[in-house]
């Protein structure tokens, strides 16, 4: 009799490393799950990869692992992403034999503003988290004779109803729009957003971990790639997604913004606010700011793996955030006055 395999996931309590679990689960794999702060149900441990030593369950061998955790946040200092993201890679190194088929996932941003991982130089990434996410898959070519490097750019929700077990990251521009912190819609007239949905990348791990491990280092890329949504229709689609919502509750709608390029916010609008809108104010335009890189990508990714249309999943993923934040998504945006 064949033993079952053994499969380890890191970050499993995450929005990626929840879904996983899931679909192996539903595979028939009775999978290992790792957090910092420890999930609930059978096979869950706790570590905090990169700052303690192993516990004795974590230990070795296995078949298979999926290193998923990460701190996504893109404005951490760069100490500190790396010792968010690199150095968890290199203690999760430290668990994987030769035999163990590691699945490291990465993000299609981790090719930062040259289009490859070379460069070690922060100019080349638009923030510390693309920088530390490149510096990863850097580790992973380095260290392993055979891996599966899997990227994918934001990430929604389950297809079905927009469930995420964690609603980070993008989810930002909901929270934003209903609490005015966006004061206008400032991206590049042609950008590009390019999303998945958790399930895309939950069976894509899922298909690999069947497979087996490759020969040498293999990289996929998974998104809708030239058939991304223009940034303009998810901006839409995350406010129509909320008015439905709001109608429902009995809120006033969320008025368009007023859009504009970069170009025109920085040039323009920035310099007037900083002369004239307070600290409070000043913070959150400062705080908007990270984002706008992502609003401005107007070459679309090379993906490998197209997955399937993501709008409707990006719609229910907006309802479904607004059905368990309801006390953000019921905020009328206070207007921006000097
Ligand atoms: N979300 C996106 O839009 C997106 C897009 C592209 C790529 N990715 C990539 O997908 C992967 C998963 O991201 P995600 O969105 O699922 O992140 P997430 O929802 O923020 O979850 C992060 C997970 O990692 C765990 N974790 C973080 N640091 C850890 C450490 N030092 N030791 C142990 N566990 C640690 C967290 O544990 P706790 O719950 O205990 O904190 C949590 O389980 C990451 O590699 C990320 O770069 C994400």
């Amino acid at each position: 009799m064949t033993r079952p395999a053994r499969i380890l996931v890191t970050g499993a309590t995450g929005a990626v490393g929840g879904a996983v679990m899931r679909v192996l689960e539903a595979a028939g794999q009775r999978a290992h799950g790792v957090s910092r702060r420890g999930g609930t149900g059978p096979r869950q441990h706790l570590w905090q990869a990169g700052r303690e030593e192993p516990p004795p369950a974590l230990r070795g061998p296995w078949d298979a692992v999926v290193h998923c955790a990460a701190d996504t946040r893109w404005n951490l200092p760069f100490e500190e992403a790396e010792r968010a993201n690199v150095a968890p890679l290199r203690a999760v190194l430290g668990l994987v034999g030769p035999e163990t088929h590691l699945i490291h996932l990465s993000s299609s941003y981790a090719t930062g503003l040259t289009g490859d991982i070379t460069s070690t130089s922060p100019d080349a990434y638009r923030n510390s988290y693309e920088w530390s996410k490149a510096a990863t898959e850097r580790l992973v070519h380095a260290t392993r004779e055979s891996a599966d490097i899997v990227r994918f750019p934001v990430v929604m929700g389950a297809r079905a109803d927009g469930f995420l077990d964690r609603y980070s990251g993008f989810f930002w521009l909901p929270t934003s729009l209903c609490s005015g912190a966006v004061p206008a819609m400032v991206a590049e007239e042609k950008a590009l957003l390019d999303i998945v949905s958790t399930d895309d990348v939950a069976r894509h791990v899922a298909r690999l971990v069947a497979g087996g491990a490759p020969t040498g280092t293999r990289v996929t890329v998974l998104g809708r790639g030239d058939r991304a949504q223009p940034v303009t229709q998810v901006f839409e689609t995350v406010r129509a997604a909320l008015n439905g919502w709001r109608a429902r509750h009995g809120v006033p709608p969320l008025e368009r913004l007023p859009s504009m390029t970069p170009e025109q916010w920085n040039r323009f609008y920035l310099p007037f606010a900083e002369e004239h809108l307070d600290r409070a104010q000043l913070l959150r335009v400062t705080a908007f700011r990270a984002y706008q890189g992502y609003l401005s990508v107007t070459e679309p990714f090379e993906v490998t793996h197209r997955v399937p249309d993501t709008s409707l999943a990006l719609h229910r993923s907006i309802r479904r955030w607004a059905e368990t934040h309801e006390t953000a998504a019921r905020r009328i945006p206070r207007p921006w006055r000097t």
